[in-house]
């Protein structure tokens, strides 16, 4: 939904967000479970990671993780969303906690070098594309030497390709899909090693690994 000359999306205010897994899941142009099964292949993530999970909405971009043995934490600015992801809190006592933040992909509050892992999934797409490079930074902070960040969601391969995607899909024009002419660059300045996994037509995960020894 756009705001002004800002798309804002704000989940507590949508009706049937109970019904919120089940649309991912039977969306074909998202090829959500493909992708959410891929990240910790994607991430190199091994059990006892620590792993942070931004826009973890219901928590199913954690289960994953959380299947390997690793140890989520999950922030969110939807209280709505956070609340369906109690029953995966149940699951995984001690391992899986979640986090109420306001703007998690630009201020975390949590100490540098603190994870792993960084994983988002279907949620960098609300972020603007000067916000997205301030993302990356804040990532980057938070992840210890030879972290990595996994970012999964529909993305434009280029500018025609976009063109494409939003004659088909008019719905896609209230978000910031990242395109792969800029996106990975971001990454890059910030001192990342960058590799892409195409999913589908229009869903990518972008990987990258902090240079250095993992600690
Ligand atoms: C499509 S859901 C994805 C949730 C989950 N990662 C998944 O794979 O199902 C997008 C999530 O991003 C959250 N979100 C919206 N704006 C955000 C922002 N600026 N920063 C971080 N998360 C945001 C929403 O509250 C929502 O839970």
């Amino acid at each position: 939904m756009a705001a002004g000359d800002r798309k804002t999306w704000d989940f507590d205010s949508y009706a049937g967000l109970e019904r919120y897994d089940q649309r991912m899941r039977g969306s074909r142009r998202l090829c959500y479970e493909d992708a959410l099964r891929r990240l910790p292949s994607s991430a190199s993530a091994r059990p006892k990671d620590l792993v942070l999970d931004i826009g973890t909405g219901t928590g199913n971009s954690a289960v994953p993780f959380l299947e390997l043995g690793c140890s989520v934490v999950g922030v969110d600015p939807s209280e709505q969303m956070l609340k369906l992801a109690e029953d995966k809190l149940r699951r995984w006592p001690g391992r899986f906690s979640v986090q109420h933040v306001d703007d998690p992909f630009l201020c975390l509050p949590f100490a540098d070098a603190s994870f792993d892992v960084v994983v988002s999934a279907y949620a960098i797409h609300h972020l603007a594309d000067p916000d997205k490079q301030r993302a990356v930074r804040e990532a980057r902070r938070v992840l210890r030497t030879g972290g990595r960040v996994v970012i999964a969601d529909t993305m434009f391969r280029d500018a025609p390709h976009k063109a494409r995607a939003l004659a088909e899909y008019p719905d896609m024009e209230d978000e910031y899909q990242p395109l792969l002419t800029t996106f990975p660059g971001m990454f890059e300045a910030e001192g990342f090693e960058v590799g892409l996994q195409q999913i589908g037509d229009l869903v990518w995960i972008l990987v990258a690994r902090c240079r250095g020894r993992a600690s």
